[in-house]
């Protein structure tokens, strides 16, 4: 393995070992079912994570990847999405042995424009899909979402960046919103609404009896809420976010969504996430 995917500290470990557990069960549980099962990595490195431990110790495990490619039943395809190109090349070596039992598919490209055409591809009658969204920061489209909650047969587990919304979201704003921190939230979050959510006017006022310019009104847990609530609007099941890391300030939100409105899909998604997430809570 040439290059790894230098990032992350214990709660990386964490983030994969509910992405393999939900994997796992849901293979196993469509594995009686006439489903063709599909797996959708968007942002999936190279198979290999190098991870600060609390002690200090660094160490590499496997990857969402590497995880999706051992689970057992198999997805019987493995679609894998990364834009960084030396990345890719180690993804191709992952993926290099032919396996009979399922076909890999790796796409050198941006997620939110792949996504769209995987999301076109898939076929709610004969397919069932699990996506894993794992970027860094803000990187995902609210399109993106609406283009996963539309095929109505993705399980989408979403690590949501609480911090890169929180470095948007300034707690000042003296006249206006920057133009490119409003725009990559109203990528995000798919709505302008945010601008009276987030903000109020400041009280004080200037020499004409102007407010002088909005302070933000929420907290981190209030924005999280807010993207709840959005995110609730488009898929029938949304679950709780489990904050990460555990201790201190969280950076990110693991999110599940199901998109499949049949309430006996989401009920059964539902018990399962919450057990495999309350053993971290
Ligand atoms: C947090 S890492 C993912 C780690 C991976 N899921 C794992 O468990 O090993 C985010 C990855 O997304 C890639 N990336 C960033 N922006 C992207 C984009 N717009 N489209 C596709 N990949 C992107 C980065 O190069 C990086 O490898």
């Amino acid at each position: 393995m040439a290059i790894l995917n230098e990032f992350g500290s214990s709660w990386t470990e964490t983030k994969l070992s509910i992405l393999k557990k939900y994997i796992s069960f849901y293979t196993t549980a469509l594995s009686k079912q006439p489903f063709t099962l599909v797996y959708i990595d968007g942002f999936a490195g190279t198979g290999e994570c190098r991870i600060k431990l609390s002690d200090g110790r660094k160490v590499t495990i496997p990857g969402s990847a590497k995880i999706a490619l051992q689970n057992e039943p198999p997805f019987k395809y493995l679609i894998f999405i990364e834009k960084d190109g030396k990345k890719v090349a180690a993804l191709k070596e992952l993926c290099e042995k032919k396996n009979a039992r399922y076909d890999t598919f790796i796409f050198h490209a941006d997620a939110n424009k792949e996504l769209a055409r995987v999301c076109e591809f898939l076929d709610k009658k004969s397919m069932r899909a699990v996506a894993f969204i794992d970027p860094f920061g803000m990187e995902i489209h609210w399109k993106t979402l609406e283009n996963l909650a539309a095929t109505k047969c993705v399980d989408m587990i979403f690590l949501f960046s609480l911090s890169g919304l929180y470095r948007q979201v300034e707690r000042k704003i003296k006249e206006d919103f920057d133009e490119h921190k409003a725009t990559s939230l109203d990528r995000f979050l798919g709505t302008q609404n945010w601008r009276d959510e987030f903000y109020e006017e400041e009280k004080q006022t200037n020499l004409f009896g102007e407010p002088e310019g909005y302070r933000r009104k929420l907290d981190y847990m209030g924005m999280l809420e807010f993207s709840k609530k959005r995110m609730a609007e488009i898929f029938p099941f949304i679950s709780d976010p489990l904050l990460l890391p555990q201790k201190g300030a969280p950076q990110f939100a693991l999110f599940l969504a199901v998109s499949n409105g049949n309430p006996k899909a989401f009920a059964l998604a539902k018990r399962v996430y919450a057990d495999i997430t309350n053993k971290y809570e």
